[in-house]
C-alpha cells in the first residue's frame, strides 16, 4: 500500500453525491469551497467502529468516559499535554461547549471579547448565552493585537471574558507560547476569564501550544473535539476542559448539556483519536501541499490577492483589495461559480475579504482559482 492521501481520493462526481451541507447547498455548476468540511473520507477506524454499531443495532445512549480518555491520550502523545480525567466533560459539540463555558465564567449581560475577523458563530454563541459582544480586532498581520486586547479589557473592568480561537479561524494564525502567556497575564490583570476554542488544533502542522499548558492559564476553559481534524462534523461529540483552578465549576453543568453527545459521535471520535494518527499525518501533509499549490495558483492567476498564509486551519483568508468590492464572495459565486464564505460575516475587518476552504483535491482547487480569476476579464 502506498502512502495515504485522504484529499486525493474523490472525483467531483463522487463528491456531488454527498448529502452533507458543503456539497448540497449550491447548484451543480458551483464549486463549494465554503463551510469547514474536508473532501476526504474519515479514517478507516471510524468507518469500522460505526459499522459495528450499525451491525449490532447499537444505537442507544452513549457512554461517557472513553472519548475523554482517548482525547487525553491523544493530547499527551501529540502535544505532551497532560489532561486529567476530572477536568473534562462531554458536550454535544464545540459551540455548545463554548456557550456553556461562557455562562459558567460570566454573569448575564457581561461583555465577551472576540478578536475579529473571527468565526461567525462566535457572535451568535455569545448572544445566545445572554452576554454581549465586544471586540479587540486582530492586527493588520492577522495575529492577536495584545495591546488592543489589554486596552479593551481594561476599559470593560472585571467580570468580562475573552473568547479566543486557537488556532485562529479564518486567518489560520497559530498563537505562540509567548502570545498565549500574554493573553493569560492580561486577563488575570484585568479580571477577565478566558474561554478557548481549539477545534482546529490537531491540524496545525507544527508549533501548536495548548492554552491550558501555558503559565497562568489555570482558570480557563477549552472546548474542543475530534470533528474538525478527522472530518466528523456530522457525528456530534465535543469536550469541555477546565483548567486546574476551574475544575470545581464543572459541577454546575446539568445533564441537559452533558448528555448532548451522541452515541455515534462518541464512538466515532473515540476511534479517530485512538487509531487515526497515520490518517491525520497524511491529511496534514495533503493540506501542506494544497497550501503550496494555492500560493502558486494565486501568484499566477490572482497576483493582487493578499494571503498571509497562516497554516493553522485549512482555510485561506483572502484579501481581494479593490478587485471585487466590499463582498467579493458575492460576484465570485454569481460569475465565478465558486462558493466562498463572505468576509463580511466574520465581523469588522471582513470587508473586501473572503474565506476559501482548500481541503479539497488539487484539481478542484485549481479549477476554483481559475474560475475566480476569469471573472476579472
Ligand atoms: C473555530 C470553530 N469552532 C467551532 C466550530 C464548530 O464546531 P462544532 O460543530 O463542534 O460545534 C467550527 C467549525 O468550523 C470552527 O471553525
Amino acid at each position: 500500500m502506498g502512502p495515504m492521501h485522504p484529499l486525493r481520493e474523490f472525483t467531483e462526481a463522487d463528491l456531488r453525491h454527498r448529502t452533507s451541507v458543503k456539497w448540497s447547498q449550491y447548484p451543480e455548476d458551483v464549486l463549494p469551497l465554503w463551510i469547514a468540511e474536508m473532501d476526504a473520507r474519515p479514517p478507516a477506524a471510524v468507518s469500522e467502529a460505526l459499522g459495528e454499531l450499525v451491525a449490532r443495532g447499537d444505537a442507544g445512549y452513549g457512554v461517557v468516559g472513553p472519548y475523554r480518555e482517548a482525547f487525553a491520550e491523544f493530547a499527551r502523545r501529540r502535544w505532551q499535554w497532560a489532561v486529567t480525567d476530572d477536568a473534562v466533560i462531554e458536550v454535544a459539540d464545540v459551540l455548545t461547549g463554548l456557550a456553556t463555558a461562557i455562562r459558567l465564567v460570566t454573569e448575564p449581560g457581561a461583555a465577551v471579547v472576540v478578536n475579529p475577523p473571527v468565526y461567525p458563530p462566535f457572535y451568535e454563541v455569545i448572544e445566545w448565552a445572554g452576554r454581549r459582544v465586544e471586540t479587540a480586532p486582530l492586527g493588520r498581520d492577522g495575529r492577536l493585537d495584545l495591546d488592543r486586547l489589554d486596552e479593551v479589557l481594561a476599559g470593560l473592568g472585571p467580570g468580562a471574558a475573552h473568547l479566543l480561537c486557537s488556532p485562529h479561524n479564518p486567518t489560520g494564525a497559530v498563537h505562540t507560547r509567548d502570545e498565549l502567556e500574554a493573553v493569560a497575564r492580561i486577563s488575570a490583570e484585568r479580571g477577565a476569564r478566558v474561554v478557548v476554542d481549539e477545534i482546529h488544533a490537531p491540524l496545525v502542522p507544527h508549533g501548536f501550544v495548548p492554552y491550558l499548558a501555558v503559565r497562568g492559564s489555570a482558570s480557563a476553559f477549552v472546548a474542543t473535539s475530534a470533528s474538525k481534524a478527522f472530518n466528523l462534523a456530522g457525528l456530534k461529540a465535543g469536550l469541555l476542559i477546565a483548567g486546574a483552578d476551574a475544575v470545581h465549576e464543572l459541577a454546575a453543568i446539568p445533564p441537559v448539556v452533558t448528555f448532548g453527545a451522541s452515541q455515534f459521535g462518541l464512538v466515532a471520535q473515540t476511534a479517530a483519536l485512538t487509531d487515526g494518527d497515520a490518517w491525520l499525518d497524511a491529511v496534514v501533509a495533503d493540506l501542506t501541499e494544497n497550501r503550496r499549490l494555492l500560493r502558486e495558483l494565486l501568484d499566477e492567476h490572482l497576483p493582487d490577492v493578499g494571503w498571509a498564509g497562516g497554516d493553522g486551519c485549512y482555510l485561506a483568508w483572502l484579501d481581494f483589495g479593490g478587485l471585487f468590492g466590499d463582498d467579493p464572495a458575492a460576484p465570485i459565486l454569481e460569475r465565478g461559480r465558486v462558493a466562498l464564505s463572505s468576509g463580511l460575516s466574520f465581523g469588522p475587518g471582513g470587508e473586501r475579504h473572503a474565506r476559501l476552504n482548500y481541503a479539497t483535491t488539487p484539481e478542484l482547487l485549481e479549477r476554483a482559482v481559475r474560475g475566480i480569476a476569469r471573472i476579472r476579464r
